[in-house]
């Protein structure tokens, strides 16, 4: 699909909804720490504003880090071949960390974070996800936190992104091509 301006958005999930889930999530993580920091990793760039919305509301004692990969392969593919472009700032031993990412598609970036991270001896390790596209998984992992199950559609906003485009919409929306 060209990046173009015939292509429009349609939403697919509104911003309520979103910051409603989000809620959610904090506070199931809020329970399951109860007592303990926790140390979120934000993927970058995808899960950056997940991530700065969840922070803020997690009663707990909170650090944060973020970690940078890219895959080889077409844009909108993973190829499973995943690249570190920026490593954590600080050490993860001992603390409950938990991998904040955008979106889980085939699972192939999620399952070599994990790897990497467990490596480096965490006390407790899991995952939050915004959103999950089940159908397309090859690996299998599982986000521990879910915002969403969506369908096999390609979808931009709130942090996501076509050709580093479109991260700043307000909702998750699904990329349509006009006839005009
Ligand atoms: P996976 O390795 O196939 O699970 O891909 C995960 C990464 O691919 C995500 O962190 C996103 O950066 C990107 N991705 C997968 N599906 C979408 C989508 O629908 N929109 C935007 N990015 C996506
Ligand atoms: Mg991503």
């Amino acid at each position: 699909m060209p990046v173009s301006q015939r292509v429009k958005q349609k939403v697919l999930i509104r911003r309520s909804a979103i910051r409603r889930r989000v809620l959610a999530v904090a506070r199931q993580i809020t329970r399951d720490f109860r007592g303990q920091r926790v140390h979120l990793i934000g993927v970058l760039k995808g899960a950056c504003f997940f991530l700065s919305d969840l922070a803020r509301e997690i009663d707990l004692e909170t650090s944060i880090d973020f970690i940078s990969v890219a895959s080889y392969g077409k844009s909108r593919e993973s190829s499973g071949q995943v690249r570190l472009l920026k490593d954590l700032d600080n050490s993860i031993a001992g603390l409950n960390v938990i991998l904040v990412e955008d979106i889980l598609d085939t699972g192939l970036t999620l399952s070599y974070l994990l790897r990497i991270l467990r490596q480096r001896k965490p006390r407790t390790l899991r995952v939050a996800a915004l959103l999950d596209k089940p159908t397309r998984r090859l690996k299998p992992v599982e986000a521990d936190y879910l915002g969403f199950k969506i369908p096999n559609e390609f979808v931009v906003g709130y942090g996501l992104d076509y050709a580093e485009r479109y991260r700043n919409l307000k909702d998750v929306c699904v990329l349509q091509q006009s006839s005009g």
